[in-house]
């Protein structure tokens, strides 16, 4: 695929990644983001890549509820990856209707308006949210949906929106239900799904960490790199109707073996704060990857071997461009690691 892809919430950790993965591959991006978690800097490679003339890059600053903004956003475009969302468990707990509203308010609209502009594919980015607390391990796809937060409700009110586009042939969706994403550009201040980048944000800056509960509870840890590839599969592959694929490695690990990585990394031990577990927090969860790997020819390729020591080289050189480190607070958002903020770019 060489065309443009409209990609909302480019900005942010996961997009930006994907954005120079397009770009490298030759397509056109433009990019939909309000910019209220993405950041600037998250786009200065992006930007390089597109100085070297192979392919263009477009940023629009927009809402994904705005139909005139989206409906300009989607013209000439061969397919849409939405990733824009709220993508806080805590925030969407503290503020449900507008989570609601931007996470599936926004693909509503999003969806809406790539059906009515013709465009043939639509990448919705789930979450693994959607299962709630599984009862059976390794998770698939066929398992029962149980959302626990506001945010997972409207993760899979959005595969719903997907789905009856497809159904009715208007398009192919593809809803890819993330699990625990982690790399660099990650943003520490995220309070559930960013645990490595919280681990790896305190241990560059000599801050304790805070484990919640007995560090005993396993995700699988899936490297942005993976997460990418899934995606340019679902935008690549010959697909029609409607797909719920999960993305990870199928493997689970659990916070203190994490931790261990990480000590590793930072030369020593880390200063443990013990807090008590949160309430509603799901204990195990692994994906079954298999149909991923069906549907997609898709499969994880990155272990923690080799993306925990990725993430903290990129942990480390932002500590060090900034002066100050990434912030190694434990919840809450708007923490910060990169960089500093730069002017916006637009092209
Ligand atoms: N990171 C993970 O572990 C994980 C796991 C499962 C699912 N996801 C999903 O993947 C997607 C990307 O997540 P991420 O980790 O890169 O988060 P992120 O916060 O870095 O990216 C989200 C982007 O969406 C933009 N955005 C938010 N509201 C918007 C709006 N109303 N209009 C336009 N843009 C808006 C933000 O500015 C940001 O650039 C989200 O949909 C998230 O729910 C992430």
């Amino acid at each position: 695929m060489d065309g443009l892809i409209l990609v909302t919430g480019g900005a942010g950790f996961i997009g930006s990644h994907l954005i120079d993965a397009l770009l490298l591959s030759g397509s056109d991006v433009r990019v939909v983001d309000d910019f209220s978690t993405g950041k600037d800097e998250n786009l200065d490679e992006a930007w390089a890549l597109a100085a070297q003339g192979g392919a263009g890059l477009q940023v629009m600053e927009g809402d994904v509820r705005d139909e005139v903004r989206m409906r300009d956003a989607m013209e000439g475009c061969e397919a849409v990856v939405h990733l824009a969302a709220v993508p806080s468990v805590a925030q969407s707990v503290e503020d449900p209707v507008g989570c609601d509203s931007v996470t599936h308010g926004g693909t509503v609209n999003a969806v809406r308006q790539a059906v009515e502009a013709g465009i043939p594919r639509f990448v919705l980015a789930s979450s693994c949210a959607v299962y709630g607390d599984a009862t059976q391990l390794p998770i698939a796809e066929t398992a029962a949906t149980r959302p626990l937060s506001p945010y997972a409700a409207a993760k899979l009110a959005s595969e719903e929106v997907c789905a009856d586009a497809a159904d009715a042939g208007q398009l192919a969706a593809v809803s890819l239900r993330f699990f625990n994403v982690y790399g660099p550009r990650q943003d520490p201040g995220s309070a559930y799904s960013g645990v490595i980048s919280r681990f790896l944000a305190a241990a560059v800056a000599g801050e304790p960490v805070t484990i919640f509960g007995d560090g005993r509870q396993s995700r699988d840890f899936v490297y942005v790199a993976d997460v990418v590839a899934a995606v340019l599969a679902a935008l690549r592959r010959p697909l029609s109707g409607g797909s719920v694929l999960n993305v990870g490695t199928g493997r689970g690990a659990d916070l203190l073996e994490v931790l261990g990585v990480v000590e590793q990394l930072a030369g020593g031990p880390l200063q443990r704060g013990m807090e008590p577990a949160r309430d509603g927090e799901v204990r195990h969860s692994r994906a079954d990857a298999g149909r991923a790997r069906w549907v997609l020819g898709w499969e994880a390729q990155v272990g923690l071997g080799d993306g925990l020591p990725r993430t903290w080289e990129w942990f480390a050189a932002a500590a060090g461009d900034d002066g100050d480190g990434p912030d190694g607070e434990d919840v809450g958002p708007g923490g910060g690691a990169g960089p500093a903020p730069a002017e916006h770019a637009r092209g």
